[in-house]
């Protein structure tokens, strides 16, 4: 530990589990700079949990899944947030507190959920199923979500769903969340052909080798996995249903079919629990890093404007989540 630089020494202690002794000080000076800017603007940093450890654990003020930071965007005081996320969840942020200053460290932090459909494709699906209710996954723009009656999560997509009372719904974008719920409900689902770059990476024959491997390993998979991926699995769920998972059963070894930042994060808390690390990185999510959080902060960039008609309507759908 004497290789630790005294600057920043005791946020270190956060993350030393994960980030080892000899690559703290590339952290240590912006992690103390992005403290210091934070006080001098009133901001805070929301962190989705797919966050590298540095980001997740040493200058975020708030943590989650992407339920939980709509939630949580919704009511921040402070003047400034910055969303160390990707691009709809600041856009999510900035519906849900429209006053505020939201910045987004870097524009092209997309998705590729959000990249496979248009405002265009929804009004189409309209015209083609009349009558039947859009629920959209928060994985989209605000154009999207202008045009669709109700939003959800992968925290709350069935009890979205289900509370529209309804013999069918259309589900848009993911193709495989849609699919991993209509295995939980009588609603009939139309799906779209969106799938999660990252997630659909992980097959049932990688679930079957990691059992073989690892014995006695639990495996939990996010829903936005292939529905054989899911139904393989010993658990699904949203992100941070996963992390409250760990810290319910404390399985003695475990693996997250997800983004791999997410063992890292959860590991921090569970040091009694053994993390086996196949994973895939989200290049989106992966965008964000200390350095432009930091420039963030320094030179108010970069700023998420929504046009207001759609704002509107997008809120309303999203509000509409938030109610269910
Ligand atoms: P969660 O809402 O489960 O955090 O998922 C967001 C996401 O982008 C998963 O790939
Ligand atoms: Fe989008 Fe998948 Fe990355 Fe999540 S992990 S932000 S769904 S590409």
């Amino acid at each position: 530990m004497s290789a630790i630089l005294p600057l920043g020494a005791s946020l270190y202690d956060r993350v030393r589990r994960v980030i080892p002794p000899f690559e703290w000080p590339v952290f240590a000076e912006d992690v103390e700079a992005i403290l210091d800017l934070k006080r001098q603007r009133n901001a805070v940093v929301l962190a989705h949990n797919y966050q590298t450890p540095e980001i997740f654990h040493c200058v975020a003020d708030i943590v989650g899944d992407s339920l939980a930071l709509a939630r949580k965007a919704m009511t921040v005081e402070a003047d400034v947030i910055v969303l160390a996320g990707v691009h709809f969840m600041a856009e999510t942020a900035k519906l849900l507190n429209p006053d505020k200053t939201v910045l987004i460290p870097d524009t092209q932090a997309g998705c590729s959920l959000a990249d496979s459909i248009t405002a265009e494709d929804v009004r189409l699906m309209r015209q083609r199923y009349p009558g039947v209710p859009i629920v959209t996954y928060v994985n989209t723009s605000a154009t999207v979500k202008a045009e669709s009656d109700i939003c959800c999560t992968s925290g709350n997509a069935k009890a979205v769903v289900e509370s529209l009372n309804v013999p069918r719904v259309i589900m848009l974008p993911d193709e495989y969340l849609a699919q991993n719920i209509a295995t939980q409900t009588d609603v009939e689902i139309i799906a779209w052909k969106g799938h999660c770059e990252v997630h659909e990476r992980f097959t049932p024959a990688d679930i079957r080798q990691l059992r073989e491997d690892h014995p006695g390993v639990t495996v939990l998979a996010h829903p936005e996995c292939l529905p054989d991926v899911v139904s393989e699995a010993d658990f699904s769920g949203s992100t941070a249903a996963m992390s409250e998972y760990v810290g319910r059963q404390k399985p003695p070894r475990v693996v997250l079919m997800t983004e791999c930042s997410m063992s890292d994060n959860v590991a921090v808390e569970h040091p009694e629990v053994e993390f086996i690390r196949p994973c895939n990185l989200c290049p989106h999510m992966k965008r964000i890093t200390l350095a432009n959080i930091r420039m963030a902060l320094e030179q108010n960039r970069h700023a998420v404007t929504i046009d207001p008609e759609i704002a509107g309507r997008a809120r309303m759908a999203v509000e509409r989540m938030l109610a269910v």
